[in-house]
């Protein structure tokens, strides 16, 4: 049974999520002089990124060795209104003092061929090439038809086991061309953090935590670090009481 966390409400995920944050921080830093952690797309991670801007939780992690990567990004310009880059500079990084050289984003202004490949280089350059770069923290969205970073169902990346970062492109699911890790990184990350919020997405995270394995169908199943902590962080909405 997977590790399921629910909160009453929104700000006590975050505030929940913004503690994990600090602790692996704490951890990473106190182990390995630095603390990589990629960020989700989409709304959900608002409220985590206001957390982590502001006290108690600012003052408790130590900013200049943070690494900032992302799950996943929409080949839109840095500051186009879908950026998963601005959403988190607005909520996050304008906020704290991450150093610039710290921040490593896919580069959305670009093609996704040419992001995708540019974004391994990041990671291969950062990690080494030794094997799949193993993240402190991933955190991870859900979306209502079970897709997570940009793995949608039926995608020929759910089965991919080689490369560390793709191109997605446009299709019924997805408005733009976007990149995103594959499963190759996502599972072998030290520790996952699925944050899921909202009555809307109850049917769908019951289905995916306590119904049959069908992980073409929904993505999210996929997620089962080979080496690592996977957590679900959830408010009472998402999950009212039957996980
Ligand atoms: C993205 C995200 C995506 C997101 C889910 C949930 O770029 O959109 O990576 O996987 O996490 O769609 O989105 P919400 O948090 O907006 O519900």
């Amino acid at each position: 049974m997977a590790e399921v966390h629910t909160y009453p409400d929104v700000v006590a995920l975050a505030r929940a999520a913004a503690e994990l944050f600090v602790s692996i921080a704490s951890e990473a830093v106190a182990a390995r002089g630095r603390f990589t952690v990629a960020l989700s797309g989409g709304s959900t991670p608002r409220p985590l990124h206001r957390e982590l801007a502001s006290d108690p939780f600012r003052d408790r992690v130590e900013w200049a060795k943070v690494h900032v990567f992302w799950g996943d990004e929409r080949m839109v310009p840095p500051n186009h209104e879908m950026s998963n880059y601005r959403m988190a500079r607005e909520t996050l990084l304008d906020h704290v003092p991450v150093p610039p050289q710290n921040v490593h984003r896919i580069h959305g202004e670009l093609d996704a061929v040419q992001a995708a490949a540019r974004y391994a280089d990041v990671l291969r350059d950062f990690f080494g090439s030794a094997g799949p770069p193993r993240l402190d923290l991933i955190f991870l969205g859900m979306g209502t038809d079970g897709h997570t970073a940009s793995l949608f169902p039926g995608s020929a990346l759910l089965k991919e086991r080689r490369r560390w970062v793709a191109g997605v492109p446009c299709g019924q699911a997805v408005e733009v061309p976007r990149v995103t890790l594959t499963p190759v990184v996502l599972n072998a990350a030290a520790n996952v953090a699925f944050l899921v919020k909202g009555a809307a997405k109850a049917g769908r995270l019951q289905e995916i935590l306590a119904g049959s394995e069908k992980p073409r169908e929904l993505p999210a199943q996929l997620v089962e670090p080979e080496d690592g902590r996977l957590v679900w962080l959830v408010d009472r909405a998402a999950n009212p009481g039957r996980l």
